[in-house]
């Protein structure tokens, strides 16, 4: 047995239902910017997987960009400390930016983000998710594309990861929570 069924307790989104998410996602954002110079901002490395596809099922045309923020203090718990592991590679002032994220736990990651790159002068700068925790969530964020709710657990796969493993997972699953108990006690 690979340690990958081991540690995976349920799946939460399967592939067909992220697709049809991602695809309605894409679908509305290339709706609302056409013509606009639209610039996607992926935040390593989560996003990553989203972003590929998010960008193919895009119909307008758009540039691609990517920054890092240190998230996690302990495996599973973040330390609400953020910080900026990699900027931007080109500026964004004038440009219609959308921040794409993977997840929105505590709200604390894209928050900063947000407060980092508004004084920058984007024509305007929205934020693209596949999940979110609502009832996680301590600070507001106002997240225009969202795809799925979900409840406060922890989860792997389609670009998330448990110590840099499963982001290659083609669902979203809970992982058992001896896994990450166990790492959080170490
Ligand atoms: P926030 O700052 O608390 O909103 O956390 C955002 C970041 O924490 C995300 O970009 C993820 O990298 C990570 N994260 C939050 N929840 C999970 C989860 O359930 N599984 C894996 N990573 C998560």
């Amino acid at each position: 047995m690979q340690d990958r069924d081991r540690d995976i307790e349920s799946v939460l989104l399967d592939e067909e239902r992220i697709r049809a998410g991602v695809a309605e996602l894409a679908a509305r954002i290339s709706a609302d910017y056409q013509g606009r110079d639209l610039l996607l901002v992926g935040v390593l490395k989560g996003a990553v997987v989203l972003l590929a596809d998010l960008c193919r099922a895009l119909t307008v045309p758009h540039e691609v960009d990517f920054i890092a923020t240190s998230s996690y203090g302990s495996a599973t718990e973040t330390s609400g400390v953020v910080r900026l592991l990699k900027d931007l590679d080109r500026e964004i002032a004038g440009r219609h930016v959308i921040l794409v994220e993977d997840i929105v736990d505590t709200g604390l990651t894209l928050d900063y983000l947000l407060e980092t790159l508004r004084p920058r002068r984007p024509a305007s700068l929205e934020v693209c998710v596949l999940l979110c925790k609502p009832q996680e969530l301590r600070v507001d964020v106002d997240v225009k594309y969202k795809g799925f709710d979900i409840p406060s657990v922890f989860v792997v796969g389609y670009g998330l990861d448990f110590a840099e493993r499963y982001r290659n997972l083609s669902f979203v699953g809970t992982l058992r929570r001896e896994v990450y108990e166990q790492a959080d006690a170490r």
